[in-house]
């Protein structure tokens, strides 16, 4: 993916922007997509160029945006400049002007056009080569609202001569249906001139960064057009129902990867990825599924319909079966080889499942660890708990893992019995082998190959009259 050019590059990135559209409280370029903030998808791509820094114009909630953005995981150098008031696009570039070194390209984004992909601006970065003046263009049957690449002069007349504004456009102008997209890359030396150069007189008094073009023209800097023939890459999001459509398109584009992959997906448009997904062979998906942060299908793995996944790893030939949630969060969720999982599980941080574990429906799992061929099949929770192999752990069954203060460890050995509706109240061992009685409430460890019961004694009395009503 990554070309590596005789020059460095610089990103650029809009998003001072208030998308007044979206109705929202947040700025435009933190909504998500695929779970994603917008200006994050960009600054994704922006890594992938191995661009040298990028600089984020923010205006519009910048208090909320520069958080998110300035954060040590970020793959490359981010810098936020402000831009207040917003006077326009090449406004908004020219704030960044201080922060660009001289002898690098800069690529110009906008935080609100999320699925660019690496190899067209890789593309668009060649076509510039250190030098020229390089447009993302594409064509539009309806290209209303965009800015068009006026062409005419030199030997062919092919020559970009102008963006003009659609609002600035004459009739004939409008007819024109190549765009700008909103992206270009050009040399920072040149473009730092062309910015001092630039100035408001058109019909909306906005500083255009689109009038470069026409100073580009006049200073015998040639223009270059990369045009594209793909809209999801230069589509920007203004509503909710923009960023919604984009959302499908893009689940779709993904559904299909997969599938390219030998994932097969029941119904890719009804596949949701937000996140990263790794598919060994002969993965099974059904319908409905929602996959988040990290997760890895072993061969095999069947996924039923209607879960939810999040940061967790299963082996091959685990079943998942339908309405089963797990999030591993920060310590993750492993699903051993050969597991059944739900219906209706939940898997929470720290569960570890071995090999041919069995978690039923309603049985919750958080920070345990279940040896190979342990079972819970029904309505329990285990909670800081080590497990061994082969247990069986009965229905309505839980560990009372926590004091009100402290968080305590129930540890059950190989082969135990856990009867039905018991409370195993932490810190706790159950001896190998042993067996606890169905109801039962164990506050002390026991021992290995013991049965132990801990309830009130049955008691019954015979041919026992109930009272009658009075008269
Ligand atoms: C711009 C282009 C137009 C192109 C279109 C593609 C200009 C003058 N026009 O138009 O040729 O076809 O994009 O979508 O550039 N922004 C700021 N500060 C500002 C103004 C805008 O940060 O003062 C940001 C916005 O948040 C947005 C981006 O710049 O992310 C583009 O601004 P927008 O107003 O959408 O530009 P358009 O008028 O659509
Ligand atoms: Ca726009």
């Amino acid at each position: 993916m990554s070309m590596s050019h005789p020059f460095p590059v610089d990103v650029v990135v809009m998003a001072a922007g208030k998308g007044t559209r979206m109705k929202s409280r947040w700025p435009k370029v933190l909504q998500r997509l695929a779970g994603v903030p917008l200006v994050q998808h960009v600054l994704n791509t922006a890594a992938q160029l191995n661009a040298r820094s990028a600089v984020v114009i923010t205006g519009h909630g910048a208090d909320q945006v520069e958080p998110l953005l300035l954060v040590p995981g970020q793959a490359l150098a981010v810098r936020c400049v402000r831009q207040e008031p917003q006077l326009g696009t090449g406004h908004a570039v020219q704030q960044a002007v201080p922060a660009l070194a001289d002898d690098g390209v800069v690529v110009i984004l906008s935080g609100d056009v999320p699925l660019t992909q690496a190899d067209t601006l890789q593309a668009l970065i060649a076509q510039c080569g250190g030098q020229h003046l390089a447009l993302l263009t594409i064509d539009f049957a309806d290209p209303t609202g965009y800015g068009r690449i006026v062409r005419g002069g030199g030997g062919d007349g092919q020559k970009v001569q102008a963006i003009v504004e659609h609002k600035d456009a004459t009739d004939a102008q409008r007819q024109i249906q190549e765009v700008y997209s909103g992206i270009m890359a050009v040399p920072a030396k040149r473009l730092k001139n062309w910015l001092g150069r630039i100035d408001n007189q058109n019909v909306q008094g906005e500083y255009y960064l689109t009038d470069v073009v026409k100073l580009a023209v006049a200073d015998g800097v040639s223009v270059v057009a990369h045009k594209i023939d793909d809209p999801l890459q230069v589509a920007g999001i203004n509503s909710p129902v923009q960023l919604a459509e984009l959302e499908r398109a893009h689940q779709l584009r993904q559904a299909h990867r997969l599938m390219e992959q030998g994932v097969r997906l029941k119904d890719p448009a009804r596949f949701d990825l937000r996140g990263q997904l790794d598919c060994a062979q002969d993965v099974e998906i059904d319908v409905n599924c929602i996959f988040e942060g990290r997760v890895e299908l072993g061969e095999g793995v069947k996924i039923g319909a209607n879960c939810v996944i999040a940061n967790c790893a299963i082996a091959a030939g685990a079943v998942i079966h339908p309405f089963t949630h797990i999030d591993g969060e920060k310590l993750g969720v492993s699903v051993g080889e050969g597991a059944l999982v739900g219906p209706f599980a939940r898997l929470r941080p720290g569960a570890q499942l071995g090999a041919e574990v069995h978690i039923g429906n309603f049985v919750e799992v958080k920070n345990s660890t279940l040896a190979k061929g342990a079972k819970a099949n029904h309505l329990a929770y285990l909670g800081d708990a080590t497990v061994g192999e082969r247990v069986n752990y009965g229905a309505g069954s839980i560990t009372a893992n926590y004091d009100g203060a402290n968080k305590h460890q129930t540890i059950i050995e190989a082969d135990v019995h856990i009867g039905s509706n018991c409370v195993l109240v932490a810190p706790v061992t159950i001896g190998a082998g042993g067996t606890v009685g169905g109801g039962s409430t164990i506050t002390k460890s026991t021992e290995p190959s013991a049965l132990s019961v801990a309830r009130g004694k049955q008691i019954s009395i015979a041919n026992w009259a109930r009272p009658n009503k009075k008269k």
